[in-house]
């Protein structure tokens, strides 16, 4: 049975935009059916909508109760009765107020190797440590998201990205959102391939 996503993307959708492909070409069985941003401006919204998805727009009322934003953001979640919710880009925490709505079935996508960088800037963050220590290598990873921890919970998915010696932020951004982009899609029909909990 084909997967019910749906993704979540708060900047430019890139990561959104390899799903929305790998689910036209059958690489990925699922189908992306809501993708939902919180920031009306995202070029995320953009390519949902170019793409016949339907696209939705949740954005937090000031001085709105993170708990209470969550809950609405949870609502229009389920109604979509998805299977998965995707956090491609999604640049909110998500407090239990959402995410005990969807046991097992949030996933993260994270711009480091598990344990690493957690937070913003992770790429920047990598290369200076690359810079000051050496560390030769930064990468990928997609986890599912069971409770408030940042960028943390059970690994579905990681690779390693090289850090060359010439590499400049833009050139180890380039690979490691290259790298984001497949490893996203294979961690995503893996999932969907996977036998659930019940
Ligand atoms: C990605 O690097 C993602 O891992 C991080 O934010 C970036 C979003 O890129 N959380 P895009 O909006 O998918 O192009």
């Amino acid at each position: 049975m084909t997967a019910r996503l749906v993704v979540l993307a708060s900047g430019n959708g890139s990561n959104l935009q390899a799903l929305l492909d790998a689910s036209q070409s059958g690489e990925l069985d699922a189908t992306i059916v809501a993708v939902i941003s919180n920031n009306a401006d995202a070029f995320a919204l953009t390519r949902s909508t170019s793409s016949g998805a339907t696209t939705i727009v949740v954005a937090a009322e000031p001085g709105e109760l993170r708990a209470h934003y969550d809950a609405r953001l949870a609502d229009a979640c389920a109604e979509f009765s998805p299977d998965y919710v995707v956090l491609a880009g999604w640049m909110r925490l998500l407090s239990m107020a959402f995410l005990a709505q969807f046991p097992q079935s949030v996933v993260n996508l994270h711009p480091a190797l598990p344990g690493e960088f957690p937070g913003t800037h992770a790429i920047e963050r990598a290369l200076q440590a690359h810079q000051r220590l050496g560390l030769g290598r930064t990468g990928v990873m997609v986890h599912l998201v069971p409770d408030e921890g940042v960028d943390n919970g059970p690994v579905i998915a990681a690779v390693e990205v090289p850090i060359e010696l010439d590499d400049t932020l833009e050139s180890l951004e380039q690979r490691v959102h290259a790298a984001e982009h497949a490893l996203l899609v294979q961690a995503m029909q893996h999932l969907v391939n996977a036998p659930r909990n019940p």
